[in-house]
């Protein structure tokens, strides 16, 4: 098997060709996203390894088709960027890694949930300058707050253990309710409405683009926070900028952005941004911007590869393909 990896850093490089060494395969790393221009460049591969910032849309897929690719291995969870009418109408197999690290995310938002609260961002730069003064640092406690679990998921069900270890109360809002010990089910209006920290843990479908926008940040506490780290679309960006200005929340923590392809995983320091709406919320003193960072652990990264090259082992041997996203 040919595969031809898009999108890749030295990180991941590492581990998968670690984990290959036990498969075999002829991998072909790019830095490259996987785009309108750059498909042509998985020629003479039978499978492609996109990942979450990749285009793979209906235009993609054909150029794909065309190059005699038979498999896209996403090595995300995440799978809104593909168009699955168009593979399956080129006979195209789409698989992904459901689960490599529910932790690995769960914990980087409560990192983002304590830095936020606790205004890390600011004494870490005071006291690299020998300014000692606490003035303006004052944060939180998250013991006795309430957390609103949007998504109760692999990475919802870990963030739930962390937050009641915080001794958090926990609302949690899902269209599949489970069975979870210390876990209140509401409605999204109830959990906006009670919760000290909205935390989001769904996918992104093509009904739920803009959960929080302007109407739904209206009946957020002032005083509450929102950490995002599932997809940026999920929340309107430019509704949660006004909320910011207009002192409506009192912080945000982003992991994802909604227009974060193209910037995210890429340096530039050198030239600034264009993005408007993304530097105003990175000015901000109560907001953080991580650059879709949740999963970088070696944990995660490792279960990755492992995932995704048996993925494509299975396709290889004809065998039923257990993460086929259908
Ligand atoms: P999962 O599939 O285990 O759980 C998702 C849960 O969200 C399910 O219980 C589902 O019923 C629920 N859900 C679906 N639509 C919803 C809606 N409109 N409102 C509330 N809940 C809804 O997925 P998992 O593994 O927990 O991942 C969740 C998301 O996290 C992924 O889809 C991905 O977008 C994001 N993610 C982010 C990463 C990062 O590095 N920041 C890494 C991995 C995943």
């Amino acid at each position: 098997m040919k595969i031809t990896m898009f999108d890749t850093k030295p990180y991941d490089r590492k581990h998968f060709d670690e984990v290959n060494l036990g498969y075999g395969f002829d991998i072909k790393y790019l830095e490259s996203t996987l785009g309108v221009n750059s498909a042509v460049m998985a020629r003479g591969s039978d499978a492609v390894c996109p990942f979450v910032n990749c285009n793979v849309g209906a235009e993609v897929i054909d150029t794909l088709a065309d190059e005699g690719v038979r498999l896209i291995a996403m090595r995300s969870a995440g799978f809104n960027n593909v168009d699955l009418n168009r593979a399956r109408e080129r006979g195209i197999k789409v698989v992904r890694v459901p689960a490599y690290s529910p932790h690995a995310v769960a914990e980087h938002s409560f990192a983002m949930l304590l830095t936020l609260v606790r205004k890390m961002q600011h004494a870490y730069v005071r006291t690299r300058e020998f300014n000692f003064s606490l003035s303006g640092l004052v944060g939180f406690d998250l013991h006795g707050k309430t957390i609103g679990i949007i998504g109760t998921g692999k990475i919802g069900r870990c963030a739930i253990d962390i937050a009641k270890g915080f001794g958090m109360k926990v609302l949690a809002y899902d269209p599949f309710p489970q069975d979870i010990d210390g876990v209140t089910y509401t409605t999204l209006d109830v959990l906006l409405s009670e919760s000290d920290v909205i935390s989001l843990y769904c996918p992104l479908t093509k009904d739920n683009r803009h959960l929080i926008d302007g109407e739904s940040l209206k009946k957020i506490k002032k005083t509450a926070v929102i950490i995002n780290t599932s997809r940026g679309a999920l929340v309107d960006s430019e509704d949660l900028l006004e909320a910011l200005k207009e002192k409506r929340i009192a912080g945000a923590a982003l992991d994802v952005y909604e227009e974060e392809a193209g910037i995210f995983f890429t340096d530039q320091s050198g030239e600034g941004i264009e993005d408007d709406t993304l530097a105003r919320l990175i000015s901000m003193p109560n907001v953080i911007v991580t650059s879709h960072q949740g999963y970088l652990t070696e944990e995660a990264l490792r279960a990755i590869s492992e995932t995704t090259l048996e993925n494509v082992k299975e396709f290889a041997e004809g065998r039923r393909l257990r993460n086929e996203i259908l």
